[in-house]
């Protein structure tokens, strides 16, 4: 796999980073829940350091980080509501890098999806324990 395809799949990830913390960070700012909106505040600077593995990865080879992100759901202002999407953003991440990794041949760029994946997985758990707790 050339450069520019890995830049390509690295980018899918990069927006996907980016709308997470954007996301996170907003309803860290609205849920009244003060635990869990202190658990997705520290999460969306998690989402945001991913950004920066990525972009670094993207850059030295020779691409650019897209900032052109989806249109972003801030509708639910519920807490389930809120969980719920976080939860879904976090699978959704979490099966991408995993069909990256089976595809993209470069050492550096599926150790730093690897690390990546074991941090979306803590962070579904932990959105997972809070919705338990609630329901
Ligand atoms: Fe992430
Ligand atoms: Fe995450």
């Amino acid at each position: 796999m050339d450069n520019e395809e890995i830049i390509k799949l690295l980018n899918i990830d990069f927006v996907h980073e980016l709308e997470a913390t954007m996301v996170y960070a907003y309803n860290s700012f609205i849920i009244k829940d003060c635990e869990v909106s202190r658990l997705t505040e520290a999460i969306s600077v998690d989402e945001m350091r991913h950004m920066w593995w990525l972009a670094d990865l993207i850059v030295k080879r020779g691409g650019k980080p897209t900032m052109e992100h989806r249109e972003l759901d801030f509708s639910s202002d519920d807490l389930i509501g809120q969980l719920k999407l976080q939860i879904e953003k976090e699978t959704e991440g979490i099966n991408e890098y995993q069909r990256q990794i089976e595809i993209i041949d470069d050492e550096e760029v599926v150790g730093v999806l690897k690390h990546i994946i074991d941090e979306e997985k803590r962070h579904r758990k932990e959105f997972n324990e809070h919705l338990k707790n609630i329901g």
